[in-house]
């Protein structure tokens, strides 16, 4: 049984697809923390998001281990995540383990809950139950400035709001797996909504097809 959340940056995709698991017992896998693991290893290692090969190198063998850095969360590390993860090889390197994840939770647990942006679409595009999460971006940008200000980051809304408007375009725009609301997925905006009205209305599509 496999729960797929879509959605751009800050939609509260995160959060709604963490609650589902906890709700119904499913594993989790946040497939933006796997880029943004290979983006860390890259910017580490001195790399930039142009160079393909050092690029994938960093995507392989990325684990477990790799998604507890708090790195992982910083805005210099989400836009290089977003650069690298217009490279196909890069996304092949990171299929088979969400592929993985999806088709056998860990822990022997009976469903897997995934987000990402091409979950429903190409990961598992027969997940059984499709949602794609999105708000306006000055909502999205609101709350994305809230937390980064929350966690001790020093950051314009400006500066927030033109980078979730850059990565939108790349996200969308790109030529693989873009950002794209599959066909049969739900869609919750989440512009007006709190947590647990966003909730409801996911809950509510999962019911419909679980
Ligand atoms: O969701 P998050 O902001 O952590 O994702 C970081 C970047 O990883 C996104 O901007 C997107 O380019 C990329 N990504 C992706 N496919 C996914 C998940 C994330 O391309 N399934």
């Amino acid at each position: 049984m496999v729960i797929a959340v879509d959605g751009p940056t800050a939609s509260g995709k995160g959060t709604l697809a963490r609650r589902l698991a906890a709700h119904f017992g499913f594993a989790y896998l946040d497939t933006g923390s796997l880029y943004r693991a290979a983006a860390l290893r890259l910017l580490r290692a001195g790399g930039d998001g142009a160079d393909t090969d050092a690029a994938v190198a960093a995507a392989q063998g990325i684990g477990p281990d790799d998604l507890a850095d708090p790195a992982l969360r910083e805005e210099a590390t989400g836009n290089m995540a977003s650069r690298v993860a217009a490279l196909q090889p890069v996304r092949d390197a990171l299929f088979a383990l969400q592929r993985d994840f999806a088709a056998c939770p860990p822990a022997g647990l009976p469903g897997a809950v995934l987000d990402g942006r091409d979950i429903g679409t190409v990961v598992c595009p027969d997940a059984r139950v499709k949602l794609f999460v999105t708000a306006d971006v000055a909502a999205r940008a609101r709350r994305r400035h809230l937390e980064l200000t929350g966690q001790g980051q020093e950051v314009a809304y400006e500066t927030v709001l033109r980078d979730l408007k850059d990565r939108d375009a790349r996200d969308s725009a790109r030529a693989t797996a873009p950002l794209a609301r599959a066909d049969d997925a739900v869609l919750i905006d989440t512009t007006k909504l709190d947590i647990e009205a966003a909730f409801s209305a996911a809950l509510e599509a999962c019911a419909s097809r679980m």
